[in-house]
């Protein structure tokens, strides 16, 4: 409770200050989220399908209205709001597993309060639709409608953290992905703008490969990541570089891919397909390279 307090108070306070107060708990994870968190994920499709029902039968009321019609609507509307609240909070515990990237988290969990407090709005007005009469439907619908778009967004953020970015799109016929290159909603994930130095390249698609789905833009589990030099070489949480340019040795992501297959420390984690023999190869030699 005193946890839930604490977030509600720095959710006040700003939204930008969430992030740090989480990582400030003590002990990393506060209580119960490790269990509670995953059920987000199972919680969440209640208030999707609840207020997607409510639209539909919202179209029905414009065509085809029938008595008692708007009772069920407000039932389901009313199911929606307090699925969406339970939803919330699970949502707030999941936050703090996952490693998730900070950036599409914030824009997930914004849209996310947003649309359980519009919808919260929604479910006054269409009372007031219920009581005072149609004097109040349009501003009912206009947030009925404003529901759905924050519910549309929020969804496609949270699909992004567990799917990977670009996770509707990347199998899409390459016409589409065209459109959505144009309108600027994909980026590409890298752009290289410097000439590249001989062995990057082939370095470069080993952790698009086999490790920037952990380790990239999206997650990053051991807080460490691939795609950006720096930090490619600093290492994660262990502490020790990863890298060390000219040293083979010394560099941890080194050891870690050499470890049998069965240790509890491999990389890529046993079950994920292996680094091969060549792909070892060519990040050792990058390194003795020096890293470039
Ligand atoms: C399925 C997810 C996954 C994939 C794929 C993956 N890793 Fe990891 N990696 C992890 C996890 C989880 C940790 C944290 C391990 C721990 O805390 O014991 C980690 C930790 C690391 C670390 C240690 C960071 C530190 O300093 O603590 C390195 C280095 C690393 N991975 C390199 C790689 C490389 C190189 C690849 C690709 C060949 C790769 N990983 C692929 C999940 C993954």
């Amino acid at each position: 409770m005193l946890w839930i307090w604490a977030l509600s108070m720095g959710a006040l306070d700003s939204w930008g200050s969430l992030t740090p107060m989480m990582s400030a708990v003590e002990g990393g994870l506060p209580p119960g989220s490790a269990f509670l968190g995953p059920f987000h994920m199972v919680v969440l499709h209640l208030p999707i399908g609840l207020f997607s029902f409510t639209a539909l039968l919202e179209l029905v009321a414009w065509f085809r209205p029938f008595e008692g019609l708007r009772r069920v609507l407000a039932t389901s509307l009313g199911l929606g709001v307090v699925t969406a609240i339970l939803t919330s909070i699970l949502g707030l515990y999941r936050s703090f597993g996952g490693d998730y990237s900070a950036e599409i988290l914030a824009l997930h969990r914004n849209t996310g309060l947003a649309l359980t407090v519009v919808a919260a709005l929604t479910l006054v007005l269409h009372s007031a639709v219920l009581r005072v009469g149609n004097l109040w439907l349009g501003w009912y619908r206009a947030s009925l409608g404003l529901t759905l778009v924050l519910l549309l967004i929020a969804s496609h953020h949270g699909g992004s953290l567990t799917h990977g970015q670009g996770f509707l799109t990347q199998n899409a016929p390459p016409v589409i992905r065209g459109w959505m290159a144009r309108w600027g909603a994909q980026e590409p994930r890298s752009k290289p703008s410097e000439p590249v130095a001989a062995g990057a390249v082939e370095v470069a698609k080993v952790f698009e490969a086999k490790c920037v789905s952990c380790h990239g833009p999206d997650k990053q589990k051991g807080k460490f990541r691939v795609d950006q030099r720096e930090s490619l070489l600093k290492g994660g949480q262990s502490g020790e570089a990863a890298v060390v340019p000219g040293d083979p040795g010394r560099s941890r992501l080194m050891r870690l891919v050499l470890l049998p297959a069965s240790h509890d420390d491999v990389m890529p984690p046993s079950g994920k397909v292996p680094l091969s023999e060549s792909e070892i190869l060519s990040l050792m030699r990058w390194i003795q390279l020096g890293a470039p």
